[in-house]
């Protein structure tokens, strides 16, 4: 790997063979018999998201799938087009401009240009290139994000928040929390990242993954996805994957393990994984909405009070994070430091 090229720059040289480097056990891959062909997680149009059939529809798929897509969410197309072209012309970027953003020269701890998920830590290197941008408000950390992808992705977030707010209120409804109000939204909603992911085409995608296997540590997390397809998710209590077909104009939302936390186990973070291509490079932009950093997170009080025993422990949501960086992606293995 040379600096600023990552897998892309690989993929472009049209090797023929998979490097070492990228070759996963076989139990990190992901096995294709498991996946079924017949099923698939929940659509749900919000064009009329007062309506109470809508909103339980939400909370069901929460509980029983932890993913559903859906359409007619209010986040204008454009926008998402946008996003997404910008995306594409960051990592068009030559390298020597990549590279500015690798750890070790980033100009702010905010933003960071990766290849595989930790490659300090993987000993097997996953094959995807992303740059991770952490976002709390318009302050002036932006003023070093990528110029060609700044205004598009801030844009997005803007356009999207006001959904990201409607799906955790109604969630919170279930719980017997009426509203997002300034006692919770910010252990809900508090900060977000946003990264770009680029997957190139692969030499011999059979051998190796896309992401290997995880749940997000997010409340919600905001997926949007190109037409190429290749997100599997569990089923629920299952050894069985389903495909996230791409969906024109859709997003896919599903709960991560803050808010498995908070809801002391009634919403399901579902562990998930992509696939390499061996014909198509495949982008995605996930929007993972999260507590602060300083917030301490266990199950919501208002679930407790009703009797039910906390499943969790309080933890500093910064810690859980931390945890999750400390090793490579190994399912749902990380909601253990919470337990
Ligand atoms: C991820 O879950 O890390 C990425 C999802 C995707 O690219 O579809
Ligand atoms: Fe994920």
């Amino acid at each position: 790997l040379v600096e600023g090229h990552g897998v892309k720059g690989l993929s472009e040289l049209k090797i023929k063979t998979l490097p070492e480097l990228f070759i996963q056990p076989v139990e990190k891959r992901l096995d294709m018999s498991k996946v079924v062909p017949y099923e698939s997680i929940p659509i749900i149009d919000m064009s009329n998201s007062d309506d109470p059939k809508v909103r339980d529809a939400i909370c069901d798929a929460a509980e029983k799938w932890g993913f559903f897509q859906i359409v007619n969410h209010g986040v204008p197309l454009s926008i998402i087009e946008d996003v997404k072209d910008a995306t594409h012309s960051f990592f068009a970027l030559p390298a020597e401009e990549k590279k500015k953003y690798l750890f070790k020269n980033s100009p702010t701890k905010n933003i960071r240009f990766v290849t595989s998920f930790i490659p300090e830590v993987d000993k097997v290197l996953e094959w995807k290139d992303y740059l991770s941008c952490f976002y709390v408000s318009d302050d002036e950390s932006m003023a070093f994000w990528p110029s060609v992808c700044r205004d598009q992705i801030l844009e997005y977030l803007k356009n999207s928040e006001s959904l990201i707010k409607e799906l955790l209120e109604v969630l919170m409804q279930r719980l017997g929390i009426p509203k997002l109000d300034e006692t919770n939204q910010g252990i809900l909603m508090g900060s977000r990242r946003i990264n770009l992911n680029y997957y190139p085409v692969c030499p011999n995608p059979e051998l190796t993954v896309g992401v290997g296997g995880h749940s997000d540590v997010s409340t919600l997390t905001v997926l949007l996805q190109d037409e190429t397809g290749g997100l599997y998710v569990r089923k629920l209590d299952s050894d069985n994957w389903v495909h996230v077909p791409p969906l024109k104009g859709s997003l896919t939302i599903n709960i991560g393990d803050a808010l498995q936390i908070l809801s002391n186990g009634r919403y399901k973070s579902i562990e998930h994984h992509v696939v390499a291509n061996g014909t198509t490079n495949r982008i995605s932009v996930p929007i993972f909405v999260n507590p602060r950093p300083s917030d301490v997170i266990g199950p919501l009080p208002q679930v407790i009070n009703r009797g039910e025993k906390a499943l969790y422990k309080q933890v500093k949501y910064s810690d859980y994070v931390k945890h999750f960086y400390r090793k490579s992606h190994n399912g749902k293995d990380t909601i253990d430091f919470a337990m």
